[in-house]
């Protein structure tokens, strides 16, 4: 049985899984400005929210507090996603905000994935986190491997949730450029594909958000 990631149906026991890749770096900063260059302005920028994305199936609330999302003798490709979370200015950093992450492991598997693969645990690769005073987050994870939605897979991808006073809470997606299957996914929005580049054995990359004002 295939999964939709829209629908709400966890199990989809004929996934295939394998690692994501990435590419090199180039500021995370795509995330909040674009060209304005529909308006002949090219050189121009505009100050925009972040783009959302949809929840999926596995979101599962009341994560633990921590910022290494990489259970003890797990492994893959390591890691590090940093950022600011920005108000609707896309100036000021929003100290005290709620960063609340998850993603497939690194063979594209949800620790609530399926039903002939019941979790041992529930806390794999999830992670709640609060920016601070300079509106700053960071973690450590592994690179996500993709996952099979129906007859194409997903490309790499983190889950978010970002809540702050006083503006609208986000749930959104993060992508990593390169990946070949963000071309075919029905999911991806441009703005929330971000570069990585090379850190030590592993990756590092820059996703900052900017969340709108609440209405
Ligand atoms: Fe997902």
């Amino acid at each position: 049985m295939n999964h939709q990631d829209t629908n709400n149906n966890p199990h989809h026991p004929n996934r295939r899984r394998f690692l994501g890749a990435c590419a090199k770096w180039c500021a995370g900063f795509a995330a909040m400005w674009f060209p304005v260059s529909a308006f002949g302005c090219a050189n121009k920028k505009q100050c925009k929210p972040t783009e959302d994305n949809i929840e999926g199936p596995y979101y599962r609330g009341g994560a633990p507090w921590k910022t290494h999302l990489v259970p003890k003798g797990e492994g893959g490709v390591p890691l590090e996603i940093s950022g600011v979370v920005y108000a609707a200015d896309c100036k000021t950093p929003l100290a005290n905000c709620l960063v609340d992450v998850w993603h497939a492991d690194a063979k594209g598997s949800y620790d609530n994935d399926g039903v002939d693969d019941p979790p041992k645990q529930t806390t794999k690769y999830r992670g709640r986190m609060r920016t601070n005073a300079k509106g700053e987050y960071r973690y450590t994870t592994v690179v996500p491997g993709r996952y099979l939605n129906g007859p194409t897979y997903r490309p790499a991808h983190i889950h978010y949730k970002v809540e702050a006073k006083g503006h609208e809470p986000l749930t959104t997606q993060l992508y990593f450029a390169g990946d070949p299957y963000i071309k075919g996914d029905a999911f991806v929005r441009a703005s929330l594909v971000i570069s990585l580049y090379s850190h030590g054995k592993g990756k590092k990359g820059v996703f900052n958000i900017v969340l709108a004002k609440k209405q």
